[in-house]
Formats: structure tokens, C-alpha cells, sequence
């Protein structure tokens, strides 16, 4: 019989061996000639699977929503002052998203795991929120530095609306809803925040669609494919911002010094 020599790689999401790359098994023509888009093209590269238009409708929300949130957050002044350090695209594309993590736009794949143990192991929001405050843990998810209960994050909302309308089940949106009811009691920055909000639905997608297993899902949440979209998202603003300090001929960026508290 044939012997196959060894490989050192092993890959199952896409083949460019043939006539056209293939992405999980679709062509490249049959994606174009259905009129699929970005949510379809993540789906299949990241979950390996065709998902139903009202999930990558989803996907490509959280891309859309996350694009850009202005000049002044961590990511976007990363890239402002590389750029304005004369660094070029890519540079300062990767300053920016550097700043991604647990308190900035990074905290999805944390918020989806304790929202998930959370739910699944029947905490009321009181006892999830107490239990983590005793182990000195913030909830991911929850916190903003500008939105508060009065001033609501309008891509929460609007992911919140869209999952009502299209979703089979939002439980653990709600249950994340509830969270949020009871951290607003104890101030009123602690609000459900994008990452948290995305977080929970995406637990509510994976399960309601019926395209997954269970243990898929403890895998995706295991491994943590969910920062994953506001990184991919954040970096169609970052690339922006270069563009944007690049076409303006900014100078090198210096902090004033009155704005820096000097002290021993
Ligand atoms: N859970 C519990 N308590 C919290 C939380 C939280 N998630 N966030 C703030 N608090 C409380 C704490 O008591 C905190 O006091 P401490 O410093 O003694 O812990 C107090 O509120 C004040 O917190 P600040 O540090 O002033 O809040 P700040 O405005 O700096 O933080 C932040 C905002 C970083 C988002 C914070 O709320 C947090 O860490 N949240 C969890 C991580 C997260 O979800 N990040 C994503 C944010 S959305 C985005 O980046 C796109
Ligand atoms: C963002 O999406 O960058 C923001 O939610 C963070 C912020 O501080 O406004």
C-alpha cells in the first residue's frame, strides 16, 4: 500500500490545493456566487461549519459594532501615537491591539465562562456576584468607564434587540441581564458592557442553534474564540486611525508634562 511520509502540520479549515481555495470545504466561487459575507467567511474559517444566516447576521453585528469606539479608548490612542511616531501600517495597527485584554475589549471569552458556570450551576445573579467579589475577582462583562445605568451602550442594546427578534433563546442574555439588575444596585457604572453583552449572547447562539454539541461548546468556550471578533473588529478602526493621523501629517507625540503628576 502507499506510505504517507509524516507531516509536520496538520490544518483543517481551508485547502488551496485545488482549482480555487476552499474554506472548510466551500469553494471560493460558491461563496462569492451565493452573496455570503464576512459572518459566513468567520463562520467557516473559525467554527468549520455553515451557520444559519441570523448567526452570521450576528457575527457580522459584532464586527460592525465593535469597528471603532473614537480616539480616546486604550487601542485607538496606542495606534494614534504610533502612528504620529512615523511607524508604519502594521505597526502601529499591533500597538493598538496590544491594549486588547481583560479590561479592554478582551474580557468576552471570561464573561462567556462565568456567565456560563454561573447559569449552568443555578447561581441566582446575588450569589455569582458575592461568590466572585469573596475571591477578589471583577465580573467580566460587567463595568464601563463612561456608560452607566442612565446612559446605556447603545451596541448593547442594539445586540440585545437584535438577538430578541432573531434568536430561539436568550437565557443566557437574560441571566447576564439580571447580573447587570443586581450590580446596578451597587453602582451605577456597573453596567452589562459590549463584551459582556456578546459574551452571553454568543453562549445563547452557539446553543440555540442547534448546530453544535455540547462538548463543541465547552470546547469554543475552553479555548476562547470570542475575542477573536472584537479584536477582528477593533482592527478595521485601528487601521482607520493610521490612516487618519497619516493623512492629517501629525507630528510626534509628546504627553504635556502638566498633565503628569510628578511625586516621590
Ligand atoms: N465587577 C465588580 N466590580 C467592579 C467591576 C466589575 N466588573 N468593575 C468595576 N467594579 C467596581 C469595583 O468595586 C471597583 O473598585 P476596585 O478598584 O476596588 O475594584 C469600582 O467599581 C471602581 O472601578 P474603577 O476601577 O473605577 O472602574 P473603571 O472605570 O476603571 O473600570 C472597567 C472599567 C476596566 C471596564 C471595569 O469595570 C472592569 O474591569 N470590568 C471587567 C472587565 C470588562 O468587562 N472589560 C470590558 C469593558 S468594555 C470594552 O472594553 C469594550
Ligand atoms: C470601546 O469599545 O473601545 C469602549 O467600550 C471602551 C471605552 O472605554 O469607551
Amino acid at each position: 500500500g502507499k506510505v504517507r511520509a509524516p507531516t509536520h502540520i496538520i490544518s483543517t479549515i481551508s485547502d488551496d490545493r485545488g482549482e480555487e481555495p476552499c474554506y472548510a470545504g466551500v469553494p471560493m466561487s460558491s461563496i462569492v456566487e451565493q452573496g455570503l459575507g464576512v459572518g459566513d467567511v468567520i463562520s467557516l474559517l473559525w467554527f468549520k461549519r455553515s451557520l444559519p444566516r441570523y448567526c452570521t447576521k450576528f457575527i457580522e453585528i459584532c464586527i460592525m459594532l465593535c469597528a471603532d469606539h473614537g480616539p480616546c479608548v486604550s487601542g485607538a490612542h496606542n495606534t494614534i501615537v504610533t502612528a504620529r511616531a512615523g511607524k508604519d501600517l502594521v505597526s502601529s495597527l499591533v500597538s493598538g491591539l496590544l491594549t486588547i485584554g481583560p479590561r479592554f475589549g478582551g474580557a468576552i471569552d471570561d464573561a462567556a465562562r462565568y456567565f456560563k458556570d454561573a447559569y449552568d450551576r443555578g447561581l441566582t445573579p446575588y450569589e455569582f456576584v458575592e461568590a466572585m467579589k469573596k475571591k477578589g475577582i471583577r465580573v467580566p462583562g460587567i463595568g464601563h468607564r463612561i456608560k452607566r445605568g442612565d446612559n446605556r451602550d447603545k451596541r448593547v442594546e442594539l445586540l440585545q434587540l437584535f438577538a430578541r427578534t432573531n434568536f430561539p433563546s436568550v437565557k443566557y442574555m437574560e441571566y447576564a441581564v439580571q447580573v447587570e439588575t443586581y450590580t446596578l444596585s451597587k453602582a451605577n457604572n456597573l453596567v452589562l458592557n459590549v463584551d459582556g453583552a456578546i459574551g452571553s449572547l454568543f453562549l445563547d447562539l452557539l446553543a440555540g442553534s442547534g448546530m453544535f454539541t455540547k462538548q463543541e461548546i465547552d470546547e469554543i468556550v475552553e479555548i476562547g474564540y470570542l475575542n477573536g471578533l472584537f479584536v477582528l473588529a477593533r482592527s478595521i478602526g485601528l487601521i482607520g486611525h493610521t490612516f487618519d493621523q497619516k493623512r492629517l501629517k501629525q507630528p510626534l507625540y509628546r504627553h504635556p508634562w502638566e498633565d503628569v503628576l510628578y511625586t516621590k
